[in-house]
């Protein structure tokens, strides 16, 4: 018997990166999955018509959207057991990364010469409402939507299921752009908050910390700074989305019946939490 079978997993942002490696990953323990991404094309890709998995488009960011996708997921596998947010961006117009990133590389420059570094890494000063707003939009705002419309679906069938929700080791370290970082740690608030909200339900509530992992949201970091956090990771190297999946499976699994409220790091070490 695989380690998930009978369950109906749903993971947003599934169509690639690490949500892709998440969905096959509970897919290969047993689980049926809905794979949710605003790319429906890519989206349905993932899984085709094989063993009753779907994909289905869905913009995170609206609640419309993933109140439409869910009830449409509830209806087609019969329920939902297991809930995967993993849907996130780092970067939003007019959001200031550009001269970050400049600021950081000129005053890194700087100190290499010898030189007082007058450049610093500027972002908020720089950033939009729409820019920071984007930001939030999909990564917090878009969690709670689908983590309220899964539990609306547990809490009516009073059945029991386990949340899992992708932060990322920036909401421990503070690294990394001041929307995403800002993002990321709300998403562990919300982890605990809801932890404690429906432990008496027996859902569970966990999170988990990504380091640098090599997937494609990876192409909006320049390559000097890809470079520079792989060697900061003590491992030695970015993770692979597999290694991230890994953990999430334990997390959905009843191998973690006793774990709620937690954040699992697969960092590589880059910072314990
Ligand atoms: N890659 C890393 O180094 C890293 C590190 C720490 C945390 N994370 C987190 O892991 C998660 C996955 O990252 P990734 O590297 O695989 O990213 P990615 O950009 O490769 O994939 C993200 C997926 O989410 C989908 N998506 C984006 N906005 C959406 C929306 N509004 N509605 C629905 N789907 C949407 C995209 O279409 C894409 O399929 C994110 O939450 C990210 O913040 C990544």
């Amino acid at each position: 018997m695989k380690r998930l079978q009978g369950r109906r997993a749903v993971v947003t942002g599934g169509a690639q990166g690490i949500g892709r490696a998440i969905a096959e990953r509970l897919a290969a323990e047993g689980a049926t999955v809905a794979v949710i991404d605003r790319e429906q094309a890519a989206a349905a890709a993932v899984f085709g018509d094989a063993d009753g998995h779907i994909g289905l488009g869905c913009d995170v960011s609206d609640s419309a959207s993933v109140d439409a996708a869910m009830a449409e997921v509830a209806h087609r596998l019969g329920g939902i057991d297991i809930l995967v947010c993993n849907a996130g961006i780092g970067r939003g117009p007019d959001d200031g990364s550009e001269q970050m990133y400049a600021g950081a590389a000129e005053r890194a420059a700087q100190t290499a010469r010898g030189e007082a570094p007058t450049a610093h890494p500027d972002q908020s000063i720089h950033m939009s409402d729409a820019g920071w707003l984007a930001v939030m939009g999909v990564n917090i705002n878009g969690a709670f939507y689908c983590c309220r419309a899964a539990l609306r679906d547990m809490v009516a069938r009073n059945a029991a299921g386990s949340i899992v929700l992708i932060a990322s080791t920036s909401a421990a370290s503070g690294e990394g752009p001041i929307h995403y970082v800002t993002s990321k740690a709300a998403i562990v608030g919300l982890a605990r908050g809801l932890a404690r909200e429906v432990a008496s339900r027996n859902i569970r509530v966990n999170a988990v910390h990504p380091g640098p992992t090599d997937t494609p949201i990876m192409a909006n970091v320049p390559d000097s700074v890809r470079a520079d956090l792989a060697r900061a990771v003590p491992l030695g190297r970015m993770a692979q989305p597999e290694e991230v999946a890994a953990a999430v499976a334990f997390l959905a699994s009843d191998d973690a019946s006793f774990v709620t409220g937690s954040v699992v790091a697969a960092n590589g070490g880059s910072y314990f939490c």
